[in-house]
């Protein structure tokens, strides 16, 4: 029997939400992939990596299939770089310790991100000054009509903030099978993200490097971003979103602490978990629905709340947002 069926998806995304999915199966490479593409009982299909950027919101009446290719490789190397495969289904925190183990550098600013390699391009991941889009490569994408792979180039994934081809013009069409890194020999460390530069020095480090880094950003993340073991949640719930800059300067005259960061063409990104601090969301919490006290751009999952809880409470907060400063935000994490 190819798929299981009616199969809870609870242990399988990192808001803990308890919907079922109609069918259910794994793939580790290309030819079980096609395998099950080839005896698909409905046409309606799920591609699931780490589960960690995913909200159900009911149950799943299609097929969901778990990509669980796994394996890291050298495939290159040059007088500057490594260029290091990653299978999809490799957890990205394993891969970016691994990388710290070997002295690959690149990618340490982007340590304890919850979900797995195949993902991180789809959203271009980032954190801390970092983002994926700085050191994709290539990656391998197997593109589910044809059942042919594609090899895409990094120009070729269009990668914005906290978004690629694949969320746009290939959206559902493509399943990622593995992603080249090109990671330096010699680290160039960014330390200049808000706190980094605090951190290490609480941390008493006199010399940098790739482990310090990584290590900071592992306090750090771990002081306000609550663990997916511990509380259900799929990291920033909201986009930062980018406003014209006149109209940032026209909030700051009522809002002098306003965070913005100037942006391209005359735009500012303010900061979503500022805005939803001061409609009063931080801490709230409804049954087991909550904006999360020590960040506010996350929703979390006490233990029961269902995703429709959630997609509410989002929807409360954006309404809020609107009202009171006329900023739309955008959900990062995909809703199903
Ligand atoms: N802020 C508040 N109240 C809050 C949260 C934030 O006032 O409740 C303010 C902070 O004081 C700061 C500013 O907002 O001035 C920015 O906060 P922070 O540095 O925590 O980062 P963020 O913009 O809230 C983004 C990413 C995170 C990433 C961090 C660090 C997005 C949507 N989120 O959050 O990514 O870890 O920067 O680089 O861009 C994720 O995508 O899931 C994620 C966690």
């Amino acid at each position: 029997m190819l798929f299981e069926e009616n199969k809870s998806l609870k242990a399988f995304n990192t808001f803990r939400i308890n919907a079922a999915a109609r069918y259910f199966a794994r793939f580790d490479n290309k030819e079980s992939l096609t395998e099950l593409l080839q005896n698909l009982p409905v046409e309606k299909l799920l591609i699931l990596g780490g589960g960690s950027n995913m909200l159900f919101t009911d149950n799943f009446r299609g097929a969901v299939l778990k990509n669980e290719c796994r394996g890291i490789a050298i495939v290159k190397e040059d007088p500057e770089n490594f260029y290091v495969k990653v299978s999809a289904g490799e957890n990205w925190h394993s891969f970016v310790q691994y990388a710290i183990q070997n002295d690959y550098a690149g990618i340490e600013n982007l340590s304890l991100i919850p979900g797995n390699t195949g993902a991180s391009p789809i959203q271009n991941i980032g954190a801390y000054g970092v983002e994926i889009k700085d050191v994709v490569h290539e990656l391998e994408a197997y593109h589910l009509k044809e059942q042919s792979i594609n090899i895409f180039s990094n120009n070729d994934c269009l990668f914005g903030y906290r978004d690629s081809v694949f969320k746009n013009k290939w959206a559902s069409q493509f399943v990622i099978l593995s992603v080249t890194f090109r990671l330096r020999k010699k680290p160039v460390f960014k330390t200049n993200y808000g706190v980094i530069e605090q951190e290490l020095e609480k941390m008493g480090i006199t010399e940098l490097s790739i482990k310090a880094i990584s290590d900071a950003i592992i306090r750090i993340r771990s002081s306000k971003l609550p663990d997916p073991l511990l509380i259900g949640n799929a990291g920033s719930f909201f986009k930062n979103p980018s406003i014209p800059k006149e109209q940032f300067d026209f909030l700051k005259v009522s809002f002098p602490e306003m965070p913005g960061y100037p942006n391209l063409e005359n735009k500012v990104k303010v900061a979503a978990g500022w805005l939803i601090e001061q409609c009063g969301w931080k801490g709230y919490r409804k049954n087991d629905a909550g904006c999360y006290n020590k960040q506010a751009l996350v929703l979390v999952n006490y233990g029961k709340a269902t995703g429709k809880e959630i997609f509410n409470l989002s929807d409360e907060i954006i309404q809020s947002v609107q009202l009171k400063f006329n900023i739309s935000l955008e959900r990062e994490v995909n809703i199903f």
